[in-house]
């Protein structure tokens, strides 16, 4: 989301009911999440402990001049977040991806760190595969509170997933909607998989509009609901505020037969990262 958007969205979500508010360094709009956090809170008079706000770490090292960050260099990225995010502490601190390779566990012995300080309740990942988590056990460190996937129908990672239970790693689903019609649809945020997927939904007869139409709900509502029946979180991302509001309407449940249908669609692989899946990085 632009700066412009993030700040209309953000307010209008938690006034509509939202309580976790995703964000990232290299997202470039924290300052105007911070902004709409504050009016909404002011507003309806909530407390900062109401709130759940996740930001990210840039670890650096994806592509040519993107400057791998080392200890030093993590912890002033994270006080920078917090100073544009306006907050004193933050619920959750992801490192974004796996990347950083030589430096990843510098980064989070940093973020360890910045927990012990209180400066976040929770330290976490992102896009990290079981490959990066057991080098966090190898070298005698805590593991992650939580791991923001990639996780829809198409991408249900039942390896990571088993890994991450076993290990208690909370699980938050990211690009839930990946098999819309309508994911990412404009240029400059689609990816390269975007028009093949969509010659798929687009199917009057795919499984997610058949399952909608039995439901009485969107097909939004069906893959979100799928998340969360498996005890994921989600972030479902929107810049329209009618969208933003059925997002949340998760009043109804999918049948164990439908979620055992579902767990077949999966096509495994990733779909959202121009730059190769994270999760493939040694
Ligand atoms: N950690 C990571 O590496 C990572 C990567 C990607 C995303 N994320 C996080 O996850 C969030 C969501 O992921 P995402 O943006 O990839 O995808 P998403 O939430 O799965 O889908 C967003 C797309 O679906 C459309 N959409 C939303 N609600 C809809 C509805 N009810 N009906 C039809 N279309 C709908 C949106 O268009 P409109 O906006 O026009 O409604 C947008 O194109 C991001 O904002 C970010 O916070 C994290």
């Amino acid at each position: 989301m632009s700066p412009e958007e993030a700040e209309k969205m953000t307010y209008e979500s938690i006034m509509y009911g939202y309580r976790h508010i995703d964000t990232a360094a290299v997202y470039r709009n924290e300052e105007a999440v911070g902004v709409g956090l504050k009016k909404a809170m002011k507003e309806l008079n909530l407390d900062r402990e109401d709130i759940f706000v996740t930001t990210k770490l840039w670890p650096g090292g994806l592509m040519k001049l993107d400057r791998v960050k080392d200890f030093e260099g993590t912890i002033k990225s994270f006080e920078k977040s917090l100073f544009k995010l306006g907050l004193d502490y933050i619920d959750l601190y992801l490192i974004h991806s796996p990347h950083a390779k030589k430096k990843r566990i510098e980064q989070w012995q940093a973020l360890i760190d910045i927990k012990e300080q209180n400066n976040v309740k929770y330290i976490g990942v992102s896009n990290w595969g079981i490959n990066h988590l057991e080098e966090l056990v190898q070298n005698n460190l805590p593991l992650p509170d939580a791991n923001q996937i990639e996780l829809h129908p198409w991408s249900q990672k039942l390896e990571l997933v088993k890994y991450l239970r076993e290990k208690e790693i909370d699980i938050i689903a990211y690009s839930s909607l990946v098999p819309l019609s309508t994911w990412r649809h404009k240029y400059g945020e689609n990816s390269k998989k975007t028009s093949e997927m969509q010659k798929i939904s687009d199917d009057d007869n795919s499984p997610f509009k058949r399952l909608a139409f039995k439901y009485k709900v969107t097909e939004a509502q069906i893959l979100l609901k799928w998340a969360l029946e498996l005890g994921y979180s989600v972030l479902p991302k929107s810049i329209q505020t009618k969208r933003m509001q059925d997002n949340f309407n998760m009043n109804f449940s999918i049948s164990q037969d439908d979620m055992n249908y579902i767990t077949t669609l999966d096509r495994g692989g990733s779909v959202t990262w121009e730059y190769g899946d994270p999760l493939m990085v040694e």
